[in-house]
């Protein structure tokens, strides 16, 4: 680790909001303004579970039930991701902290690099819209974009317009699993938003309107913010 020699983490937002609440959706515009990398924990374990590594078969266990992965496991490979150099202007956390002592480990692992959490963006989405989201997904294979069949359909079926890759259904997506997954947020992550909001750097912004009106209300924070 060459946290000495290094410039550090330069700005570290965070991302939070229910499964389907449109983080990966808007991740890319809010890297692209901030110029920082996005670092999806969820994204890093399903590709750690297509490579078939250790890591990637014990998440999958956890993922296929809509339990979060354990926390000792989590930190480790989101720490280790963030000391790669493509983040060493700093980082869009997506889907990370989701518990408390991730959050804490967060903040001790910012702290002995002399930095912290900028902002904290909370997207919020009601219950039954994020069913219907999470429903009618559809994400590639190979780039992990995001489209919907109703509200985002690809150009042409199951191939990506980005990449051209193979679009599929995430098994965790399924009714039964999505209604935990939000249980699960319910309980172990909204006490995240809490802590977020003590601090004073929690910013919370409807989800629950077109992507292109999500995007320019999520701009807006920024600018408000001056982290944009
Ligand atoms: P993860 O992949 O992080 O899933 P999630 O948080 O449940 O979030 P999603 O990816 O489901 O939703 P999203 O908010 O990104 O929505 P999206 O933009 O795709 O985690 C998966 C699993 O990994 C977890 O269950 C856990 O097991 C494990 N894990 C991950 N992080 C962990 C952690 N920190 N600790 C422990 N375990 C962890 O949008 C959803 C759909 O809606 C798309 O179809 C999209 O096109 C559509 N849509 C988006 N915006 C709009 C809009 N404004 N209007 C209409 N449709 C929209």
């Amino acid at each position: 680790m060459a946290a000495t020699t290094r410039r550090g983490w330069e700005m570290i937002v965070v991302l939070m909001g229910p499964p389907g609440a449109g983080k990966g959706t808007q991740a890319k515009a809010i890297c692209a303004e901030l110029q920082i990398v996005h670092l999806s924990t969820g994204d890093l374990f399903r590709e750690a579970v297509r490579e078939g590594t250790p890591l990637g078969l014990e998440a999958q266990t956890y993922m296929n039930r809509g339990e979060l992965v354990p926390d000792a496991v989590t930190v480790a490979m989101l720490l280790e991701r963030l000391d790669r150099p493509d983040a060493s202007n700093g980082a869009l956390l997506d889907g990370f902290p989701r518990t408390l002592p991730q959050a804490e480990a967060l903040e001790e692992a910012l702290r002995a690099r002399g930095s912290r959490v900028d902002l904290a963006i909370y997207l919020a989405v009601p219950r039954e819209v994020l069913l219907s989201r999470l429903s009618g997904r559809w994400m590639c294979r190979d780039c992990s974009a995001t489209y919907h069949e109703s509200f985002n359909p690809p150009t042409v079926a199951e191939q990506c317009d980005r990449c051209g890759g193979e679009l599929f259904q995430r098994p965790d997506d399924r009714r039964e699993t999505a209604e935990h997954r939000l249980d699960v947020y319910m309980e172990q992550t909204v006490p995240v938003i809490e802590y977020y909001r003590r601090k004073g750097i929690l910013v919370e912004v409807n989800g629950d309107q077109s992507r292109e009106a999500v995007e320019r209300a999520l701009q807006d924070a920024l600018r408000a913010r001056r982290v944009g």
